[in-house]
């Protein structure tokens, strides 16, 4: 017996400290000013390359973020640290991601009008871990009070939407009747913050997706019509830290591979065109137009790359609201992104209106749940 699989409710927890761009360039100028007078007679031998100023009008202009939440700011903002400094917490208490991700699913829970006793399984699907093991949805799920299983993944920017596939397929198959997927991204930790080229890119927060059989769903839902993952090889988004870094030459040294590297033009030319051909192909696939389509929620990385998604998928310019960004606000936040603004702007939506989630990013990724609203 196979069974429809829905989204019947989202959790975002949104960390109580932001960085407006001003006071990240400014906070970066200091560190470059700092780094140059250090570097002053390599530099003047040619030996260095001195750092340039950081500019708010080029990331608004180039990304079209504004501020992001970090959970903490005083390291980030100091320009003798340059990245954020968090508490050492003891093993017996609940780690950072685990408190985050509980954060966003009991206000999915709740939004479903559910407790832990109807939740089956516990996806932790993020594009970092904190640790190896044991897994941090085991430790979710314990928090919570769940009964059945939970695993880790990783698909980088994509974690939320291949997780959902993950969830609604097993929904769908009858081996659990219902999921948490939630996706903690601390991305302030693994961003380069000394990086012009990249320092303004990444915000942390968790979401929750709770993902259950229609029948019983007791508010209005989303029911997830299909869903479709896709992936291809590139090194343009990487980051090179791992369990093999002490074993390696130089490998515990500060080194810029350990933290996000990317070549932005290419992703930008690379991955819009399997950005659009997926979502295209996907409509195709379920005879889904793009008249049929009252919402995209877009992965949140870039507002020149949806608009550019926007208007490939629909056909025209999308009009406001179709296509909503959260990225000015909260920067990008990977895999979290889509479900950000799909948890903050779907409500208005009316029985049988149809939308897709779609999440893209590093690996190359790319995700997409078509899904249609109930009740
Ligand atoms: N302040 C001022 N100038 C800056 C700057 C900053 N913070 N950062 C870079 N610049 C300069 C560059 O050095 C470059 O100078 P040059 O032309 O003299 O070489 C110029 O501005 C343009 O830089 P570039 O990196 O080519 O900008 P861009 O228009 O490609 O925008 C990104 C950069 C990262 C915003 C953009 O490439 C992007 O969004 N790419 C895709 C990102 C993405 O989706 N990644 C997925 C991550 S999960």
């Amino acid at each position: 017996m196979a069974f429809t699989p829905a989204i019947t409710g989202t959790g975002v927890f949104t960390p109580e400290q932001s960085i407006s761009n001003a006071e990240l360039v400014e906070a970066f100028n200091a560190y470059a000013d700092l780094y140059n007078a250090e570097h002053a007679d390599a530099i003047a031998a040619g030996e260095v390359t001195a750092k340039e100023h950081s500019s708010e009008e080029f990331i608004v202009k180039a990304s079209g973020i504004e501020r992001r939440y970090v959970m903490d700011k005083s390291g980030v903002l100091d320009p003798k640290v340059m990245h954020p400094l968090l508490r050492q917490r003891s093993d017996d208490e609940p780690s950072i991601m685990a408190e985050m991700a509980v954060n966003a699913a009991k206000t999915a829970l709740e939004h479903a009008g559910k407790t832990a006793a109807d939740v089956d399984a516990v996806i932790c699907a993020a594009s970092n871990l904190e640790r190896a093991y044991p897994a941090v949805a085991i430790e979710i799920q314990e928090l919570l009070g769940i009964e059945g299983f939970a695993f880790d993944m990783n698909v980088a920017c994509s974690s939320a939407t291949f997780g959902i596939q993950a969830a609604a397929d097993m929904v769908r198959s009858g081996s659990i009747r219902s999921a948490l997927v939630v996706n903690p991204e601390i991305c302030s930790a693994h961003l380069e913050w000394r990086d012009r080229d990249c320092h303004f890119i990444f915000g942390d927060v968790a979401t929750a997706t709770l993902i259950e059989r229609v029948e019983d769903a007791k508010g209005a839902y989303f029911e997830i019509k299909s869903t479709r993952c896709g992936t291809a090889f590139s090194n343009n988004i990487r980051n090179n830290n791992g369990y093999l870094r002490r074993s390696r030459p130089d490998g515990m040294k500060d080194r810029r591979d350990m933290q996000f590297m990317q070549n932005g033009r290419k992703v930008f030319k690379e991955v819009l065109p399997m950005v659009s051909k997926h979502i295209s192909d996907h409509m195709g696939d379920e005879g889904v137009e793009a008249t049929d389509l009252k919402r995209l929620w877009l992965h949140q990385a870039n507002k020149t790359m949806n608009d550019f998604i926007g208007k490939k998928v629909l056909g025209r310019t999308p009009e406001p609201g179709e296509q909503p960004n959260i990225l000015q606000d909260y920067a990008n936040t990977s895999s979290a992104g889509s479900i950000i603004a799909f948890s903050k702007y779907s409500d208005d939506l009316k029985d049988g209106d149809k939308g897709i989630i779609c999440s893209f990013g590093a690996g190359y990724s790319v995700g997409s749940v078509l899904v249609e609203r109930h009740g």
